[in-house]
């Protein structure tokens, strides 16, 4: 059973429908979402996965897929007793999320997708993947930070809050090689989920950090023309972290969609 940051509601009767389920980045960890975990307070069990070797778990598989990592949080939700929850991912969080969408809908009744976007990744993109690949073999989880932080976090973060530059870096330098060398394979396998977009019914929350270079606002604005029941907030002064970057603007976001849509 994948392991997760469990933070159960602190409310008199909490529901088994207010389930909150939270997917990271990569090569992040679960703790990406510790800001939000305090919807505990407005009702909500909070559960947030580490995918297959992130935030010290067992690594499953060195070659996983995308659809692994979606049935890997299929089978937490079932093992748990979960028969819907409001699911939320992250970047490759919402990759995760698209898949089970694609192959458990029925466990969903609200979706967040922040940050993310629909296509397979481009030639180019996966000999980028590739050369990330013979880095991180090469020189370790350090040197894919270095890499990865000046495109992960927005101009504003990098400018004026470093504790949150720290932040990202430890998680990322924690992170063992080969887990970072095995979710690189399940981001450069991940197919097309053009086809599920209209397929979604259920209310979905779109956000993105108006300083995001990795999946830019206009990839956003896809998702929300192809999504029915979308709506789409722009989080000012965030770059592809927007929950990290700007939680108090992302949990406004986040409240006022499970308060009133979902
Ligand atoms: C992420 O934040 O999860 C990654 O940037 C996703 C990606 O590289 O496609």
């Amino acid at each position: 059973m994948l392991t997760f940051v469990d933070t159960p509601a602190r409310t008199a009767s909490p529901s088994t429908l207010d389930t909150l389920v939270l997917l990271h980045a990569f090569p992040l960890n679960a703790h990406m979402w510790d800001e939000q975990r305090g919807f505990a307070d407005r009702g909500w069990h909070v559960i947030a996965p580490h995918f297959s070797g992130f935030g010290g778990s067992d690594l499953a598989s060195d070659t996983p897929s995308m659809d692994d990592y979606a049935d890997a949080v299929i089978e937490l939700l079932r093992d748990l007793r979960i028969e819907r929850a409001v699911l939320g991912g992250l970047s490759m969080g919402g990759y995760a999320s698209l898949t089970i969408m694609r192959r458990a809908p029925e466990l969903v009744r609200g979706l967040i997708l922040a940050d993310t976007k629909s296509p397979a990744d481009s030639l180019e993109a996966r000999e980028q993947r590739h050369k990330l690949l013979t880095l991180v073999r090469e020189e370790g989880a350090e040197a894919v930070a270095g890499t990865m932080l000046p495109n992960l976090l927005g101009k504003t973060t990098r400018e004026h809050r470093s504790s949150v530059v720290e932040y990202v870096h430890g998680m990322i330098r924690e992170t063992p090689p080969e887990t970072i060398a095995s979710a690189i394979y399940a981001l450069l396998s991940r197919v097309d989920a053009a086809d599920v977009l209209p397929q979604i019914a259920v209310p979905t929350l779109i956000i993105v950090g108006d300083e995001d270079t990795i999946t830019p606002p206009s990839m956003s604005q896809s998702l929300e023309q192809a999504i029915t029941n979308a709506e789409l907030v722009t989080i000012e002064a965030a770059g592809h972290l927007s929950n990290l970057e700007q939680p108090q603007r992302f949990n406004e976001a986040l409240a006022a969609f499970l308060d009133h849509r979902v």
